[in-house]
């Protein structure tokens, strides 16, 4: 089945999308030409986009599995993604079977493609909505139907708030979901961060400018700002590959790419 097949008629296609354009700097087939030329754009500027999209990926595998292994139970992924290798329920249900997982994600194809893989996976639920109305998620009937939000759970808000505008008030939405936390409950965030190419970046947010998902890089500090009073584990914010990195290929890219391109943490609300 095609995109064109999977995707609602109002969905234009020809238009390069970050979803798709980060499927393609994974390896991913689910990307069209349009996706592939703005991404083949982004990699002549700055080549080491593409392994700092594959690190943050491992990020989100091992963050959640961090997560399973300390008691979480129950997981809200807004910004799903494509489905690829290592999908959090995935991950998760290696170390929690049964697991409640909520992806939430915005774009119709990714809602297509999200629905087709999971249908009739246990515990797993797919629910179209925008970060940019925390409200739509938060009280969303289906997610909690699924999320006990008085139990500890984690949100995760992997590669998808450098999505969000200055005019969308990034961190009072993100307060929005620390809030909604009970003790015990968990962010996990990451974000492209400018500090480490600056002279990518204007080049960088110009081609993601022209696609239907405009990016906005920010510095070290305005991401940490993002955790607030929560409590980062260790090692706190840094570099994707250098987050607890388990394998000698995570801990020999960290050694070649010391730099953070993509920051995150992991933060437990006391
Ligand atoms: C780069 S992908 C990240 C996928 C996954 N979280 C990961 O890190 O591997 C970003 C995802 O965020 C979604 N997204 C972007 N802006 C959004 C918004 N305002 N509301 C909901 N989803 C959004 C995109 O559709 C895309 O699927």
């Amino acid at each position: 089945m095609t995109d064109r097949d999977r995707a609602p008629e109002s969905v234009d296609l020809s238009t390069p999308n970050a979803a798709r354009m980060y499927d393609f700097f994974l390896g991913g087939k689910d990307n069209l030409a349009p996706d592939r030329a703005a991404a083949e754009m982004v990699l002549q500027i700055a080549p080491q986009i593409r392994i700092a999209a594959q690190q943050n990926r491992a990020f989100l595998g091992r963050a959640v599995r961090y997560l399973a292994e300390a008691g979480i139970r129950q997981f809200l992924d807004v910004g799903t993604g494509l489905p690829t290798q290592n999908n959090v329920h995935q991950v998760a249900h290696a170390v929690v079977p049964d697991a409640p997982v909520v992806y939430v994600d915005n774009d119709p194809v990714v809602l297509a493609h999200g629905r087709a893989i999971l249908a009739g996976s246990k515990n797993v639920h797919i629910v179209q909505a925008d970060l940019r109305r925390p409200e739509e998620i938060l009280e969303n009937p289906e997610v909690r139907e699924r999320i006990d939000f008085d139990r500890p759970f984690a949100i995760l808000l992997v590669a998808i708030v450098h999505f969000l505008q200055d005019a969308d008030d990034p961190e009072k939405i993100v307060a929005r979901f620390r809030d909604a936390l009970p003790p015990g409950g968990h962010l996990v965030l990451s974000h492209v961060c400018g500090d480490a190419l600056p002279e990518a970046v204007a080049p960088v947010t110009e081609i993601y400018r022209r696609s239907s998902t405009p990016i906005i890089t920010r510095s070290t500090e305005r991401i940490r700002g993002f955790f607030g009073d929560l409590e980062l584990v260790e090692p706190g914010l840094a570099n994707v590959s250098a987050w607890r990195p388990d394998t000698v290929e995570a801990k020999r890219v960290n050694e070649r790419y010391p730099q953070g391109y993509f920051l995150a943490g992991v933060a437990r609300k006391p």
